[in-house]
């Protein structure tokens, strides 16, 4: 299985999302299943944000880019094209201020790409993503999970649904790990056991 990794966490070694998606990894591993992975560390590789030539190259048509419209694409295109070849996806991300790190944004920016990523067709957006496992792995430092006074501040969760079902994902997997900063030991504890523990249900799901 080609599985690309993306972690997103401005921490290194104190990062929580970082350790539980190498623990997901090593669940795969330890069902059998061979991986061969691809790994991007956004924090280390930040795609480039959206500018007034990308805007521009994205939505001119394939035949009609000049050479500087395709420079402009080319990494874009890289990103894709990484996408596209993998089985399976595994995105882990802190929470920031409710929603998504700035560098997984300006990666969607840059995967989100007519031609590519998804068609657009007489029959309307067809997605090219739809044969990809994914998971999303969030890290949290508040709770929200569903019946939390908090729970409506979660910004994330939506906002990965709606990207990645446009580009074709209609089944992402989410695990979700919190209250992790803003709890007592305790608390934290339990979330990081009840996130691995969920993350072994994904990895024998994915093996079967
Ligand atoms: C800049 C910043 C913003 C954060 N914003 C939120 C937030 O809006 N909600 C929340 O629950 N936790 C928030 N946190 C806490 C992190 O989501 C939490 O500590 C998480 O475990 C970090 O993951 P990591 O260890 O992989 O970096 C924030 C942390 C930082 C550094």
């Amino acid at each position: 299985m080609k599985l690309l990794h993306v972690d997103a966490s401005a921490k290194g070694e104190r990062s929580n999302s970082r350790a539980l998606g190498r623990y997901f990894i090593e669940q795969l591993q330890a069902q059998g299943l061979e991986l061969e992975i691809d790994y991007l560390d956004l924090a280390r590789e930040a795609p480039a944000a959206v500018t007034e030539a990308f805007a521009i190259a994205t939505y001119t048509a394939p035949q009609a880019r000049t050479e500087q419209m395709r420079q402009t694409l080319a990494a874009s295109d890289v990103l894709c094209e990484r996408l596209l070849q993998a089985d399976a996806c595994l995105f882990a991300m802190p929470m920031y201020n409710w929603s998504m790190p700035s560098s997984f944004k300006a990666y969607i920016d840059n995967i989100t790409r007519t031609e590519l990523t998804y068609l657009n067709t007489a029959d309307g957006i067809v997605g090219q993503l739809s044969r990809q496992k994914v998971l999303f792995l969030t890290s949290r430092g508040a709770d929200l999970r569903p019946g939390n006074p908090m729970a409506w501040m979660d910004a994330l969760t939506p906002a990965l649904r709606a990207a990645f079902a446009f580009i074709g994902v209609q089944h992402p997997q989410f695990v979700d790990a919190q209250p992790l900063q803003f709890a007592d030991p305790q608390a934290r504890g339990e979330a990081l056991e009840r996130a691995r523990g969920e993350l072994l249900q994904v990895a024998r799901q994915w093996a079967a």
